[in-house]
């Protein structure tokens, strides 16, 4: 018979805390539902006392979902723990996740403490956590460069405080593969009562090793593993969920099996990568856009003979559907709606749907197909919506040997406003009309576009980064014109300005 393993997603959590790809409340909650039907175990759904945005969201998160177990982050803090408790009240299952960083390095210099000080902080913190909830997960942050013999003793002690999951994370990426999985056997072989807890990986990316670290602390006896969607997260990011899941479904010698309902990986991609912003890399394993694409004569011909020769995964069993039904201009509101649907974006309120289709036929128009990006792209925009500055029209001449002038008409809360202004490009000129009305003291920081899927009549996609008054603001847009979408980005950037 299969082990199970537990899948800890972290997402909305790990994931989120990366520059640009901070999510509202309702998105949250999509991202929450699409989890709960790909069959992940745990989702750590924020750390509520870091903001009251976080601290909502884990309120709603517990409210819309009902079989995963919903995580919350604090520090080994009692008023973290309260808030923890308190923003984890609706929910079904609920565990409190707390921690202290247990490196020498973190104790000297975040701590100014001593090892056994420390180790009664944690102890300290999983019994007041215990407190609140039966589930207490314990993390010893920095544990890659933590000396075992220690950790064996902080991880001990978090047992018998109650702890009912110990989380060893490599914070900064640094473990090779067999010393994470050296680590993993030594606190199973060193640690009395290790068995009345769950052992669970934690890996960064740093070094390009957090699946092979997680993998290695699974064959070594964790059974849990912390991940993220598309591997995002902190810095080079997290472990990605779909390579964990997909590593142990293709080598079923392995034992271990995942509640991962393998089908949903793609679309739960999709969906993240959309609500976030945040492009997938074309080669990402089993999410890019490459991922199955065969492109050298050899491999194309060796995968028309037999798919086996060059293929270890069947598309389908990662939600890739040769047979997807591709939206045209005469795709009806239903067809929009399944689409949708399947991509774990759920439209109820008719008045919603009745826009987003609007805005549907209009791309449809452009385009002369429709794919999951673009509607993912659409139903991402609505969030928009209440927006102070909008992009009323632009109007661009430009071409080879003359200069590139723009004219920019913007409605500012309901005020219309217009300027023109000349550029050595389209996208410049465009940006020093917009500037011209909004007159504020801001630079472009980073620029880059993208097309979505292929052919001159596709959606591009631009992402900014501006600074202004000491802070970068991240903004998106994405139109079948790119000086359109560059100009939306700027604005989305503008947006979200604080004053
Ligand atoms: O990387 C890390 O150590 C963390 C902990 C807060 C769990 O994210
Ligand atoms: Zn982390």
């Amino acid at each position: 018979m299969s082990d199970r393993l537990f899948i800890f997603d972290t997402t909305l959590r790990d994931g989120e805390q990366v520059p640009g790809c901070q999510l509202n409340t309702v998105e949250k909650i999509q991202v929450a539902k699409a989890l709960e039907q790909l069959g992940v175990d745990v989702i750590e759904a924020g750390f509520p006392i870091s903001s009251p945005g976080d601290f909502n969201s884990v309120i709603e998160i517990s409210k819309a979902v009902t079989w995963p177990t919903i995580c919350a982050l604090t520090r080994a803090v009692e008023k973290d723990i309260d808030c923890a408790a308190e923003a984890l009240k609706y929910a079904k299952h609920k565990r409190i996740h707390t921690g202290i960083g247990t490196s020498d390095s973190h104790i000297k210099y975040k701590f100014n403490s001593n090892r056994e000080e420390i180790i009664e902080r944690a102890v300290a913190a999983v019994k007041y956590a215990k407190r609140y909830v039966e589930d207490v997960e314990f993390y010893a942050e920095d544990a890659g460069r933590t000396d075992n013999e220690y950790l064996a003793r902080v991880v001990e002690a978090v047992i018998k405080a109650g702890a009912t999951v110990v989380n060893i994370p490599d914070t900064t990426g640094y473990c090779l593969p067999e010393e994470y999985g050296h680590k993993i056997k030594y606190l199973m072989e060193h640690v009395d009562g290790v068995h009345k807890a769950v052992l669970s990986t934690h890996c960064h990316n740093d070094l390009g090793m957090a699946t092979a670290n997680t993998l290695q602390g699974v064959l070594n006896g964790a059974r849990q593993v912390e991940v993220t969607i598309n591997g995002i997260g902190e810095r080079a990011g997290n472990t990605s969920l779909e390579e964990i899941a997909m590593i142990l479904k293709c080598h079923k010698g392995v034992g271990i099996d995942t509640n991962i309902n393998t089908t949903k990986i793609c679309p739960t991609s999709r969906l993240v990568s959309s609500l976030m912003n945040m492009p997938v890399q074309p080669n990402k394993a089993i999410v890019g856009r490459n991922a199955f694409a065969h492109s050298s004569g050899i491999h194309q011909d060796g995968v028309l003979k037999n798919v086996q020769t060059y293929e270890i995964i069947d598309p389908k069993e990662v939600g890739l559907d040769d047979n997807a039904i591709v939206l045209t201009a005469r795709s009806g509101r239903a067809a929009l709606k399944y689409r949708l649907h399947v991509n774990g974006v759920e439209v109820e309120d008719e008045a919603k749907l009745d826009a987003l289709y609007k805005k549907f036929l209009v791309l449809a128009d452009k385009k002369k197909e429709v794919t999951d990006d673009d509607i993912l792209v659409l139903a991402g925009a609505e969030s928009a919506e209440g927006h102070s500055v909008k992009l009323d029209y632009l109007q661009v001449t430009t071409g080879k040997g003359v200069k590139s002038v723009a004219s920019v008409g913007l409605d500012i809360s309901g005020q219309k406003f217009e300027e023109c202004s000349t550029g050595n490009g389209p996208v410049d000129a465009a940006i020093k009309a917009l500037k011209r009305i909004i007159r504020k003291n801001m630079t472009l920081k980073e620029f880059t576009i993208q097309a979505i899927d292929k052919g001159s009549d596709d959606l591009g996609k631009v992402h900014m980064q501006v600074e202004y008054d000491g802070h970068v603001y991240y903004g998106f847009g994405a139109d079948t014109d790119i000086v359109t979408a560059s100009v939306e980005a700027y604005i989305d950037c503008i947006n979200k300005f604080r004053d």
